[in-house]
């Protein structure tokens, strides 16, 4: 590109041209990089709907949480749909998602339930399953094990011991 005969000016001009292009196609991975959300990782809210549902399916029926009288009711009373579209719009929003989380706080949803640290330990084993099935991979699922653990305070009620 810069040969001999070049004038000066000329060999600098294209210097000058090669390194800022560099400087923006090095700025513009950096970007890219940061604005790659947990939800944009996870694929979007297709895939995250599917594995939503797919927990909420296996924790209605599961035995060990349906001990609880106060869950049991409740998985009776409260449509397993309506559990998913909130709960998918949760994961939405909590991931860097467009959605918008429009149902109750957690400790008004659950206080009533008397959900038990023990309890608790059964979904997140649930949950790391699921996730395993649907092949998340161990980085997006610290991340969202995180988002999980970060509302264990308003959920548990108990210490358990169960
Ligand atoms: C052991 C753990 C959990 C159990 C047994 C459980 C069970 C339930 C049950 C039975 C309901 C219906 C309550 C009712 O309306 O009477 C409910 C509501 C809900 N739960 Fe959980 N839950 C657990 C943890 C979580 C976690 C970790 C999240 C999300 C981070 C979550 C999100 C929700 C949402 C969004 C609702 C609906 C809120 C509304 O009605 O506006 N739950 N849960």
């Amino acid at each position: 590109m810069i040969t001999r005969s070049m004038n000066p000016w000329a060999a600098l001009a294209v210097i000058a041209l090669v390194l800022s292009g560099s400087q923006i196609a090095f700025a513009q991975g950096g970007a890219e990089q940061k604005q790659r959300s947990l939800y944009d990782r996870l694929g979007g809210l297709a895939p995250i709907s599917v594995v939503v549902s797919d927990f909420i399916d296996a924790l209605v029926p599961d035995a060990v949480l349906n001990a609880n009288p106060a869950i049991s009711a409740a998985r009776k009373r409260v449509p397993a749909p309506y559990l998913k579209y909130h709960v998918t719009a949760q994961v939405c929003q909590a991931t860097g998602g467009p959605c918008k989380y429009h149902g109750r706080g957690m400790k008004e949803s659950h206080a009533h339930l008397n959900i038990t640290k023990s309890e608790w330990d059964r979904m997140v084993t649930i949950f790391k399953e699921i996730l395993a099935k649907h092949g998340v991979p161990a980085k997006e699922t610290q991340e969202l094990l995180a988002i999980v653990d970060s509302t264990e305070a308003e959920i548990v009620v108990s210490g358990g011991g169960k």
